[in-house]
């Protein structure tokens, strides 16, 4: 048995320790894995590295991904692209392709599996925590501690200054990261995707707060948050990837000096960045992709192509890669309830 694997789209942390449960799973099953370099672009050009009990053993606790990713994708070039990747797969004789990624990366696996019935199996990931069909993505947790901790930073400067701190987080247009991090840091207000929000109504409830003595604020603003009146998403660069996104950013700047400007307080603003995506995961992010890199080993030893792992409570259950992907889980009207009770 013979298995490739890949992690494509943004890096994220969980992803090295989903790679060695992956390869122990199938090294304790006889087989043998490799792993291609960068995405489904390796997978294209045929570039790869080993992968062995050795080199994967001490990677748990190490950010992003050995493998490097890419947001190469085979269907924007399909009849240049697809064949090579399937000529790769043929040459190197593998049995079954285990793809570690988000709805993007995974949205490939699908179709190869429903074009050619290549032997795919999906993992999910993302920081963004935007998949269906599992209860959380692995590199979620990871992010959520870190930015909780950043804005935890900011809130003792804008408060030695009486300031109100703006901070922008990603999860593009899913504002699960903001929704959490606001929650877990206590914020004054949330900017989500979800809902556009009325920029005036914000600044009256952060004004109503200052006359009753709180001398400084936080807003979490997701993204990509959009402002009633105001214009689309923003962007940093609105060229698209090859799987049709435009870069996100700026969104923090712009509700910090509408803020300034509408209440007269002084504003900062901060962008967290990749400092999200960046370094160790946290425990519950490697042991869930330890989990779900087990599980990928096991769906293979069973020949459930098509198939993608999934966290259901505190099982690894199987789902069709097919229906986790192509709908976006956005942050649903009870979490949105939940959090728009502490901005009133
Ligand atoms: O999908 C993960 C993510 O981190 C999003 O939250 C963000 O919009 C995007 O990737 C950033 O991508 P890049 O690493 O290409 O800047």
């Amino acid at each position: 048995m013979k298995v490739g694997l890949l992690t494509g789209g943004g890096d994220c942390p969980g992803l090295n320790p989903v790679i060695r449960g992956v390869v122990r799973s199938i090294h304790n099953a006889g087989g043998e894995c490799l792993g291609f370099i960068n995405g489904w672009k390796g997978a294209i050009n045929g570039v790869t590295m080993p992968l062995t009990i050795e080199n994967t053993d001490d990677i748990i606790g190490k950010g992003g991904t050995i493998l490097g990713s890419s947001r190469t994708n085979p269907y924007k070039e399909k009849d240049r692209d697809v064949p090579k990747l399937l000529e790769t797969y043929k040459r190197l004789g593998l049995d079954a392709l285990v793809a570690i990624g988000g709805d993007d990366t995974l949205g490939v696996a699908s179709k190869l599996y429903a074009d050619y019935k290549l032997n795919t199996i999906g993992c999910p990931k993302t920081i963004d925590n935007d998949l269906s069909c599992t209860d959380v993505t692995f590199g979620f947790d990871t992010a959520i501690n870190i930015a909780m901790e950043a804005v935890e930073r900011v809130r003792t400067t804008v408060e030695s200054h009486r300031r109100i701190g703006v901070v922008e987080t990603m999860g593009r247009h899913a504002g699960w990261i903001a929704c959490e991090v606001a929650m877990a840091v206590g914020a004054d207000y949330v900017l989500l995707p979800e809902i556009p929000v009325n920029i005036d109504d914000m600044c009256k409830m952060l004004l109503k707060r200052r006359e009753g003595g709180k001398q400084w604020g936080m807003v979490i603003v997701s993204e990509g948050a959009k402002l009633i009146g105001g214009t689309d998403v923003v962007t940093r660069n609105a060229t698209l990837d090859a799987f049709g996104h435009e870069q996100l950013g700026g969104i923090g700047q712009l509700v910090a000096q509408l803020i300034q400007e509408k209440t007269g307080i002084e504003t900062r603003e901060v962008v967290l960045g990749h400092i999200q995506r960046g370094g160790s995961p946290t425990a519950f992010d490697r042991i869930l992709g330890t989990r779900l890199g087990l599980g990928a080993g096991r769906l293979v030893q069973e020949k459930k192509f098509g198939r993608m792992v999934a966290l259901a409570g505190t099982k690894i259950i199987d789902v069709a890669i097919a229906d986790a992907v192509g709908q976006m889980k956005q942050v649903s009207p009870d979490w949105i309830q939940d959090v728009y009770e502490f901005s009133k």
